[in-house]
């Protein structure tokens, strides 16, 4: 997995810039679901190059720890800090294995349970999470939506297209989607049921978990219009999910 955005790189960028990963629905969605965090801990896992991590700090977060599996994400996070320093920290590590890095009002993760290559691999990565929390702590997560319908519409005009997506996909199934940036790639991840993230979160000693599908913002429905989302927000790539400690 690693390999994976070592070789994608600066390439997520482009990304960056689409509509519906920018604060008309994805960032909308997170930083909702994720609610202040002004004087907080946070630890932003599979944070790649520091997108949300950046903003984490922004938003008033008194510590903020940045963690990606790639070591070629995590070059790119530490030279934009160098660049502009936010005093965020960044390790390279697998979510599952990582060391304690401290204990943290939240934890969120933007893209990172769908990667997890088997249910074992998934509860490894929920007890290490579980673990860098305070007792009452949340954690905030962005992850392929266990919902997608290959009868729905697909992502493309908004950036993302699933490749094959299989009508009843089985848990563990690879999933590819293809992102279309000025150099277009493709993402390889595994497809997981809502039952299989729900088991590994409770196992690890999460409660309260709540899924939330994607919202477009005010700004977003004013310079769009609804009928330009409706296709996304009727199928949406991916959902959020919030749950304590
Ligand atoms: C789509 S990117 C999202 C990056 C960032 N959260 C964002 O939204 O801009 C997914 C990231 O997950 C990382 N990743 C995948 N598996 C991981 C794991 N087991 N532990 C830590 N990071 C992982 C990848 O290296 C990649 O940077």
């Amino acid at each position: 997995m690693s390999a994976q955005y070592d070789q994608i790189g600066v390439k997520v960028a482009d990304w960056d810039v689409l509509p519906v990963r920018s604060e008309y629905i994805e960032g909308h969605t997170y930083f909702k679901a994720l609610g202040s965090v002004k004087g907080q801990a946070v630890l932003d896992l599979a944070c790649g190059d520091g997108l949300y991590t950046r903003q984490l700090q922004a938003r008033g977060a008194n510590r903020v720890v940045g963690v990606d599996i790639s070591e070629e994400m995590i070059r790119v996070a530490r030279e934009t800090e160098a660049a502009q320093s936010q005093g965020i920290e960044y390790h390279v590590s697998d979510v599952a294995d990582m060391a304690p890095l401290g204990v943290f009002d939240c934890v969120t993760a933007v893209y990172l349970l769908h990667y997890a290559h088997s249910p074992e691999h998934l509860l490894r990565m929920c007890r290490n999470i579980h673990a860098h929390l305070k007792p009452g702590g949340r954690f905030v997560t962005y992850t392929f939506n266990p919902g997608f319908s290959a009868k729905g519409p697909n992502s493309t005009r908004y950036g993302i297209t699933m490749l094959d997506f299989p009508e009843s996909p089985w848990e563990g199934q690879a999933i590819s989607a293809e992102l279309h940036t000025k150099t277009p790639f493709t993402i390889h991840f595994s497809h997981w049921s809502q039952d299989t993230y729900e088991h590994a979160l409770r196992e690890a000693g999460f409660r309260d978990l709540e899924w939330m599908r994607p919202e477009c913002s005010a700004e977003g429905l004013a310079r769009y219009g609804q009928e330009f989302w409706q296709d996304y927000l009727d199928n949406p790539h991916a959902v959020a999910l919030r749950c304590e400690r």
